[in-house]
């Protein structure tokens, strides 16, 4: 089995190093449009085979895209990252004709192929995969919610000092600073509801420093984080070639769930084999539905400058 990830930066490097830890297929291609970036980035994780031990055969191409054909996932990571200070949002003029190109390309040779969908404003970027390639809904696939709440885990268990492991918490809606929505009422540790333990001023600002995650490490780093994008990219495509059937919060098209329709939002979903495959619908109260309409505005007004830029 073949698997792509397009765009050899610090998010796809990481997301094709981790598949190939993790051996999720035979072949793994990294493509890039710079001139020898991803042959490079490919050879430097061969070289790690030996002394990781696995067997993923990983080849870099400089935009030859026949290289890629017969993919069972595609993972989209093209486009410029933000830089300090700099909104996911005010990407859209670059990124989405890179990422409408790059769906094309991918898709003349792997036309089956589950798209994962990474670029930024992602869920902007996931509606122009889904409504640029024609391709059934259930097999375009936006990463967001995933990381989102392995940050909210994250901060969660600062809060509490205790394993991330040992909580279950969501963050659905945008994957924009202003837009996700991390359900901190619903969020539990080992099973218990985590305002048992935590007041309602910690909890606020555990919410609020996970949405302002990625732009607290753009800030610290000086250019967007790529461990957990990549880590989360990951787990995902486990999820689709493994079969897995695992709930993950995903930006995938709604059609009246969640009481929103023709928007690409993040809601938790089953993945596997077939890409995303159902929507577990939360019984939401009325002020987290309202913020998720309030995000799927914002959301919907983002998509709506896709009509203005030239793409
Ligand atoms: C982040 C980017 C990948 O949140 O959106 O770090």
């Amino acid at each position: 089995m073949k698997i792509t990830v397009v765009g050899a930066g610090a998010v796809g490097a990481t997301v094709a190093d981790n598949i190939a830890r993790r051996e999720l297929c035979e072949e793994l291609v990294l493509l890039d449009i710079k001139e020898g970036f991803a042959e490079g980035k490919a050879m430097d994780m061969m070289q790690t085979a030996t002394l990781l031990g696995f067997d993923t055969k990983i080849t870099g191409t400089t935009n030859d895209y026949s290289k890629t054909a017969g993919s069972r996932v595609v993972v989209i990571t093209s486009g410029i990252p933000r830089k300090p200070g700099m909104t996911r949002e005010e990407l859209i003029g670059t990124n989405a004709s890179i990422v409408k190109g790059v769906t094309e390309n991918l898709l003349k040779h792997s036309p089956d192929a589950i798209v994962v969908v990474i670029s930024n404003p992602m869920d902007t970027m996931t509606y122009l995969a889904l409504k640029s390639s024609g391709l059934p809904k259930h097999h375009i696939i936006g990463m967001g919610g995933i990381l989102d709440s392995a940050r909210f885990k994250y901060y969660l268990s600062q809060a509490l000092q205790c394993s991330p492991g040992d909580l279950q918490a969501t963050v659905i809606g945008g994957h924009g600073d202003t837009t996700m929505i991390p359900l901190t009422r619903l969020a539990t540790y080992q099973g218990v509801p985590v305002s048992n333990f935590l007041d309602a001023e910690t909890l606020k600002k555990v919410a609020a420093d996970t949405m302002v995650g990625g732009a607290t490490l753009t800030k610290l780093i000086g250019t967007s984080a790529w461990y957990a994008p990549g880590a989360a990219g990951c787990a995902l495509v486990e999820s689709i070639v493994r079969d897995e059937k695992k709930v993950f919060p995903c930006c995938v098209y709604l059609e009246g769930e969640y009481g929103q329709r023709d928007i690409c939002l993040g809601v938790p979903v089953v993945i596997g084999k077939n890409g995303w495959e159902r929507i577990i619908e939360y019984q939401l109260n009325a002020e987290e539905q309202e913020a998720f309409n309030k995000s799927a505005e914002a959301v919907r007004n983002m998509n709506q400058v896709l009509q203005t830029i030239p793409v």
